[in-house]
């Protein structure tokens, strides 16, 4: 961790943070950027709170993601000014105090209710505020205005130092949990007794997860976002998928990796063929790649192996052309990574506006813009067997494309995804997920 230390790097962030603002804000015609943390919500007839959700706009100025009810607020040429709700209650462990690296590089207010920040907020009229509708106080609500989002948005893929540092460090801790999660599947462990070794090894609970973890045994790999946890673990676990991640000071990591129990077997050879193939893909993560280009890249690889394997028939280029790769690997090559899983403006053209629209045939994919220093993206090719796919392609003109018994032979095996997330530089693509798994 300490090789990664953010705290050196971590002026540097709120320098360019604070330059992407200057010009957010006159964009926009505005004097100020106000930044609501956010607020717990009681669900429907209860008086029980859903889990809290920072505002990302708010966790890019400060490493924080258990502070509702504070704000952050910006003035171009002044010191931003941290306004921190640390209310007087009994009942719950309040925030502590703020302190330590982050903390000295703001004027800190700190205030007991929520209500007192109104006094230390600039002008709503003159300012940008960015966040939900339920933080506003009163008359002082979010107006998120339209060319502020852009520019921030489009900029928010560019990481800082600081960043690329603190998604190291997720990067580690679920590299970390992989191995554990790995360990327990080979012990035979339940779905859900896996899960509980990856959180205990992450130390963090599902509420600090990054997104829902999937665990799935055998078949389950063939469901995309599988989220069951099954208490009972199957007679026999053939085959293991797991995609979890981990956070860091409101930082992601995305990792999936999948397994066969028999190491010596088909499935393992196959899960080998498409990990050969992400890191050709990861290798391509260069200054200047379409990533529209990576994903139709990633299509040819994955029906070469599909060929390979005996279970497509046809050339490679033939399975892409006629939607045959498509019923195997369904989803898209990745997405751009950083405070959120699924990061802002993957689609977008320009930091003012505009969209740079997917290729046809190819409606889940989540980024099409080219790649820059500074932008974190997964990777992550699959290939799957998924029943109600298969069945489509069986009952249609290129059923004759497939050797069914060799599909017949990996279905109890579900499926496979490689994912890493990969930071585009001047030079050679860091790998965050491989540097991490070398460590842990
Ligand atoms: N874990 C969600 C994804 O890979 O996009
Ligand atoms: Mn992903
Ligand atoms: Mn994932």
């Amino acid at each position: 961790m300490q090789a990664y230390d953010p705290a050196p790097l971590y002026a540097g962030h709120l320098h360019t943070l604070a330059k992407r603002a200057d010009i957010a804000l006159e964009r926009g015609g505005f004097d100020h950027l106000v930044v609501p943390s956010g607020t717990l919500r009681h669900q429907v007839f209860d008086d029980r709170e859903y889990a809290y959700a920072v505002n990302p706009q708010f966790k890019a100025w400060v490493p924080l993601t258990r502070t509702p009810g504070s704000w952050i607020t910006y003035t171009p040429g002044q010191r931003p000014k941290l306004i921190y709700l640390q209310p007087r209650d009994y009942w719950h462990v309040v925030p502590q105090a703020p302190g330590g690296w982050w903390a000295d590089h703001f004027d800190v207010i700190v205030i007991r209710s929520p209500e007192d920040a109104l006094p230390h907020l600039p002008p709503s009229s003159r300012s940008a505020i960015l966040g939900e509708a339920q933080s506003a106080l009163g008359d002082y609500a979010p107006n998120n205005p339209a060319a502020v989002l852009a520019f921030l948005d489009f900029h928010r893929a560019f990481k800082t130092p600081y960043e690329i540092a603190m998604m190291r460090a997720a990067s580690a801790i679920g590299a970390q949990a992989h191995r554990a999660a790995e360990a327990a599947f080979r012990q035979g462990l339940s779905e859900f007794d896996i899960h509980m070794a990856y959180c205990a090894a992450a130390r963090q609970d599902a509420n600090e997860l990054p997104y829902g973890n999937i665990i799935a045994l055998n078949e389950h790999g063939a469901v995309l976002h599988y989220m069951e946890l099954d208490r009972d673990a199957p007679p026999v676990a053939r085959s293991f998928l797991i995609d979890a991640g981990a956070s860091h000071g409101g930082y992601a990591c995305d990792i999936t990796r999948t397994f066969s129990r028999d190491r010596g077997d088909e499935f393992q050879s196959l899960v080998d063929a498409v990990d050969t193939a992400q890191q050709v893909l990861c290798a391509k993560v260069r200054q200047g790649v379409d990533y529209r280009q990576l994903h139709l890249e990633a299509h040819t690889l994955l029906a070469r192996i599909l060929c390979d394997f005996g279970v497509v028939k046809v050339s490679p280029e033939a399975a892409v052309a006629t939607g045959v790769s498509a019923t195997f690997f369904p989803h898209g090559l990745g997405h751009g990574i950083g405070l959120q899983v699924h990061d802002v403006a993957g689609f977008a053209a320009s930091d003012t506006g505009g969209t740079i629209p997917r290729p046809d045939g190819h409606p889940f994919l989540r980024l099409t813009r080219t790649l820059v220093p500074g932008m974190v993206v997964t990777i992550e090719p699959g290939l799957y067997f998924i029943d109600m796919l298969l069945e489509e392609l069986r009952a249609g003109p290129q059923a004759g494309s497939v050797d069914w018994a060799r599909v017949d032979a990996f279905r109890p095996y579900g499926g496979i995804r490689i994912e890493d997330d990969v930071a585009c530089t001047d030079d050679m693509p860091l790998n965050l997920t491989r540097e991490a798994f070398s460590a842990a």
